[in-house]
């Protein structure tokens, strides 16, 4: 069956939510809707600064740039952890670099990696701050502790742009624990309210999102300068929806808005293949993990589970630029995330109270990373695994000639 007409806007919405909860053994009444994630965080990030003051939270330089605007516009202040290359996020908390006035820390999942993160709520508890968790990039999916119990306090996931759900474009869903009820009521309240007065989008907003995949044909098609130019005149024309504004990489980021009936529709079409996607990402996980060998790069992880994409870590940024190269030559779409860091780059790294010196393994480590794609047929995996295995350095291929 499809969903279209047959629901009106509320009942898309409860019948998504019932959807997620069911996925995820929670309840409907603890989602709430949003149309990008980053809104459903800035309302999180206020509603905290609100009711517990000016402070910092603790965060990674691995992400995407639309993950720190929601503390900045919030008032609130980002501080970065250095990553685990072992999951390419916050691994080993360090106990000093939670002050007296931090309100939270988050736990992103890079690429779906959630394996054991128990110790980021001991953290949580210990410093008596809110464990924030990203799960943008593994909807429905949850770190849980060895009972099953869902470590966080609040939790971030996504619908948009280059996530699991590769049909569906906008929409983003944020989880409260309920156990946050007990914990601090005041909160709890001050962010449901304002999750249920959310706008949707305004007829321009709506327009955009409607007309996103069409645009985005037209501009695919187009080449070099002339696509360039012709996005940037229908983002400054308001006809073009971009995945990130540039504004966005000074700062700032759009009112926050629900999601539509429209948007509502394509999220219950696409969550009904759902768990077939993430059985096809497991299985291409696995052959990664079993087929996947060269001298060039190693695997960063050995979890078994259904990722957004599969990274390797090259020894060094030239070879991973022709890794890059040869698949995209043969038309296979590879992630480079998060390179830059704070990705796509901010405009000044001041505004983002970044600095590049205390982070230095995510410095050196995101120009060697590359992500293998997992939504793909077993055949097309096998071709990429061929693709890298046999790939020899441009040097070797001359010596051998
Ligand atoms: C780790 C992470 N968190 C949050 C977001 C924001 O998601 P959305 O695009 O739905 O606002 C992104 C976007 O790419 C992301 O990569």
């Amino acid at each position: 069956m499809r969903y279209n007409l047959l629901m009106n806007y509320e009942e898309s919405s409860q019948k998504i939510r019932e959807q997620l909860a069911a996925l995820s053994q929670t309840k409907a009444e603890d989602w709430h809707l949003c149309l990008k994630a980053r809104f459903g965080m800035a309302i999180v990030f206020e509603a905290i600064r609100d009711k517990l003051g000016a402070g910092e939270v603790i965060t990674t330089p691995y992400t995407c740039i639309t993950s720190i605007n929601p503390i900045l516009v919030s008032g609130l202040t980002p501080v970065y952890h250095d990553i685990d290359k072992k999951i390419l996020s916050t691994g080993k908390p360090d106990d000093k670099l939670s002050k007296g006035k931090t309100r939270a820390i988050v736990m992103q999942h890079t690429l779906g990696m959630i394996g054991n993160k128990e110790n980021l709520r001991k953290y949580a508890d210990k410093h008596r701050i809110l464990l924030i968790e990203d799960s943008a990039h593994c909807i429905s999916r949850f770190a849980r502790d060895k009972n099953g119990e869902i470590l966080a306090d609040i939790s971030i996931h996504s619908f948009g742009v280059e996530k699991v759900l590769t049909g569906t474009k906008f929409g983003g869903a944020i989880w409260i624990n309920p156990l946050l009820r007990q914990k601090n009521p005041e909160l709890h309240e001050l962010i449901t309210n304002k999750f249920a007065k959310l706008k949707q989008p305004d007829f321009h907003m709506a327009f955009r999102v409607r007309t996103y995949r069409l645009n985005n044909a037209v501009i695919q098609r187009l080449h070099g300068r002339l696509r360039r130019g012709f996005r940037n005149f229908e983002i400054k024309a308001g006809l073009l929806e971009p995945p990130i504004y540039p504004f966005e990489q000074d700062g700032h980021q759009d009112e926050a808005r629900t999601t539509n009936k429209y948007i509502n529709e394509r999220i219950l079409n696409q969550l009904k293949i759902l768990k077939t996607n993430y059985i096809r990402r497991e299985t291409n996980v696995d052959l990664y993990h079993t087929k996947l060998k060269s001298k060039h790069f190693s695997k960063i992880t050995k979890l078994k589970e259904p990722l957004l994409a599969y990274p390797i870590e090259f020894k060094d940024s030239a070879k991973a630029n022709e890794a890059y190269d040869l698949l995209s030559s043969q038309g296979f779409f590879i992630r480079r995330w998060y390179s830059p860091l704070l990705y796509p780059g901010p405009n000044k790294l001041k505004i983002y109270r970044y600095n590049p010196a205390n982070t230095p393994i995510a410095e050196d480590i995101c120009n060697r990373i590359l992500c293998l794609p997992t939504d793909l047929t077993a055949i097309e995996t096998n071709k990429i695994i061929k693709l890298l295995t046999d790939q020899k350095s441009l040097v070797e291929k001359a010596v051998e000639k």
